[in-house]
């Protein structure tokens, strides 16, 4: 009887324990996003308990690193215990005494060996990315699962950032987010080791943040009626009356909020104040800065709103007189030393037609509407730069003509990048074609609806090098990095858009932190696989990807050619035939001529996920 109920008791006790300190874990292999510029995998495993010694050095418990560090960590059932000193084995977090310059302030060191773990870097900054590193080397369902013990293969891991602007952009006027979806991004973010959120805050469809002294930006330019139930472009008018209800704005406290978080995680917020076009919100708020004689009336827009006329009149004084007041309320809340003051598809319509705009051409001797645009962004930009602030400018603002200071967004295409680089403008490139993201990223009979005739595929984000066509090593300095940019006119819920985010932020993230000399498409599309498993681990909605093939193509025997089919997506299946209309499951190379049809067919779990598609035989 005793042996019984001393084996029942056993029994609890080792359930309890399996329940309560979950169970022990291998990891086989290391999948790390963006890849690292070194990395080396040996022989052996540490075995990290859930109750890991930590050791920081050069950083104390109450700094941002270490703070943020061991609450990830606790927030996974992990209960590090502080320890004095660095001997035995623990979890070492260290500021390094001595710069290692080749790290810079972002790199950072990890190794894994029989005594412990080692991350190092010569800033917190880097300590940072390095634990995000360490993350991804912990089990992909970390954030469910609670183990017990994590045996990690020894590795040294050794790594630095190729671009210092790393950004993502997320558009709150088409389609308001709320605080918390907007720190959910800024987890994204953090998680691949990007650190510049620009935040499009003003447009045509909403105005984003509260501006205590023009109160009608927010009563009125933060609200519309409400068609999200109706596809975007099909929207019925507003009926005469309608309550608005949709919509929103930041308080101020809440901007506050998410600026210290976004710092918490390394992340700088640059807000974007969009003029003098996309501007129906400010102009239905207060007509009277539109121009002399427009007698539109404007409104908070819910559908398409091309071309965008509104625009702000230039020879206003009140005009720039509201947009510095504006700025003063802006720049106490933003720490970070970009301001974006927008620029783009600034239509001159009305200005063409305005007595004002055009006296205040002839005063300043300017030979165009551009170079009108032109003394509105340098009034602005000396106005900031008196405060401590740089701009940043769509490309449009070149066509104006701009100070050598000021910092130009390539958007549409990189052409105005490379001119700028050329000019002695930093540059950040965002060219529509590879880091628009709320462009299909597949064939659009699958996907729910975005940007009608539009396609950026995580394959053509991942080829994507912000410094084509840059041809010196003085233009590759003014190059700062890349962003991807995701507007929302469709996309109206935080699903969709971390549906279109990911994974392409993975493949932007490792454009912009690896070498290119590391970067694979098979190897990241393997990781991707892992990564989009942590992702959805997270809570996150990862997009299905395309499932379009594409064909590279090699000499072959005879003057033929060898073609070789690649998918996005592993697990896809891949039928062909190149005329005969026998269709054939794709296996290996296989011989072509060149100007010959291949056609294929696409499937995933046995479901048709690409229609039949034509790829013509070509030698390159
Ligand atoms: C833009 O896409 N209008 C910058
Ligand atoms: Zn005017």
């Amino acid at each position: 009887m005793r042996k019984t109920i001393y084996l029942v008791c056993s029994v609890i006790v080792v359930l309890f324990a399996l329940v309560s300190c979950g169970r022990p874990v291998s990891v086989d292999s290391y999948a790390i996003i963006p890849q690292p510029v070194e990395m080396q995998v040996d022989k052996g495993s540490y075995v990290l308990s859930a109750s890991p010694r930590c050791y920081t050095g050069g950083v104390g418990q109450n700094d941002l690193s270490v703070k943020y560090i061991f609450a990830r960590l606790r927030g996974w059932h992990f209960n590090p215990v502080l320890v004095g000193t660095p001997d035995g084995d623990c979890l070492q977090l260290l500021v390094n005494e001595d710069y290692d310059a080749q790290l810079g302030d972002e790199g950072y060191t990890i190794d894994i060996t029989g005594s412990g773990i080692v991350i190092a870097a010569n800033s917190e900054r880097g300590l940072f990315y390095g634990f995000q590193t360490f993350v991804q080397m912990l089990p992909e369902d970390i954030a469910e699962e609670r183990y017990s013990r994590i045996s990690l293969p020894y590795c040294h891991v050794r790594d630095w950032p190729q671009f210092a602007w790393r950004g993502s952009h997320l558009d709150v006027s088409r389609h308001f987010f709320g605080v918390s979806q907007v720190k959910k991004h800024l987890d994204l973010m953090a998680m691949y080791k990007m650190n510049k959120f620009h935040w499009h805050l003003t447009d045509d469809h909403g105005w984003r943040i509260e501006i205590a002294k023009y109160p009608l930006l927010n009563d009125i330019g933060s609200w519309r009626v409400d068609r999200d139930d109706q596809p975007w472009g099909e929207a019925d008018p507003a009926r005469e009356g309608e309550e608005r209800t949709n919509g929103g704005y930041y308080t101020k406290a809440e901007i506050e909020e998410i600026v210290a978080y976004a710092a918490e995680r390394y992340i700088d917020v640059v807000p974007e104040i969009d003029f003098p076009g996309h501007c129906c919100a400010i102009l239905e708020a207060y007509p009277d800065l539109a121009c002399a004689g427009d007698d539109t009336t404007y409104t908070v827009q819910f559908g398409p709103y091309w071309p965008p006329r509104a625009i702000l009149c230039a020879g206003n004084d009140s005009v720039m007189m509201f947009l510095k007041d504006i700025m003063d309320e802006i720049i106490p809340l933003f720490p970070c030393n970009y301001i974006h003051i927008g620029g783009d598809e600034a239509v001159k319509d009305n200005w063409k037609r305005c007595p004002r705009c055009t006296a205040r051409m002839k005063e300043l001797n300017l030979k165009d509407y551009e170079q009108l645009q032109g003394w509105m962004v340098v009034e602005m930009e000396n106005y900031l730069k008196r405060q401590g602030k740089s701009i940043i400018g769509w490309d449009e603002i070149l066509d104006g003509g701009v100070s050598a200071d000021a910092t130009v967004m390539s958007w549409r295409g990189s052409e105005g990048g490379i001119k700028a680089s050329r000019h002695g403008n930093d540059v950040i490139m965002t060219p529509l074609d590879y880091c628009y993201f709320n462009f299909y990223q597949a064939n659009a009979d699958f996907q729910p609806p975005a940007m009608p005739n539009s396609l950026v595929t995580l394959h053509k984000v991942y080829s994507f090098d912000p410094l084509a066509g840059i041809r010196t090593a003085s233009q590759r300095k003014h190059i700062l990095g890349a962003q991807c940019n995701l507007w929302t006119e469709y996309i109206n819920t935080p699903e969709m858009a971390e549906y279109m985010l990911l994974p392409r932020l993975c493949a932007m993230a490792e454009v912009l932190w690896s070498p290119r000399e590391r970067m694979q498409w098979e190897d990241f599309r393997a990781r991707i696989a892992r990564g989009r498993i942590r992702l959805e681990s997270n809570d996150y909605r990862v997009g299905s990807g395309s499932f379009q093939p594409w064909a590279t193509f090699e000499k072959g025997t005879g003057g033929r050619m060898l073609a070789t089919l690649h998918w996005e997506v592993e697990g896809t299946t891949v039928y062909y035939h190149t005329g005969d209309g026998r269709w054939t499951r794709y296996e290996a190379p296989f011989e072509v001529d060149k100007g010959m049809k291949i056609n294929t067919l696409s499937f995933y779990n046995g479901m048709l996920k690409e229609k039949e598609y034509e790829i013509v035989v070509s030698d390159q």
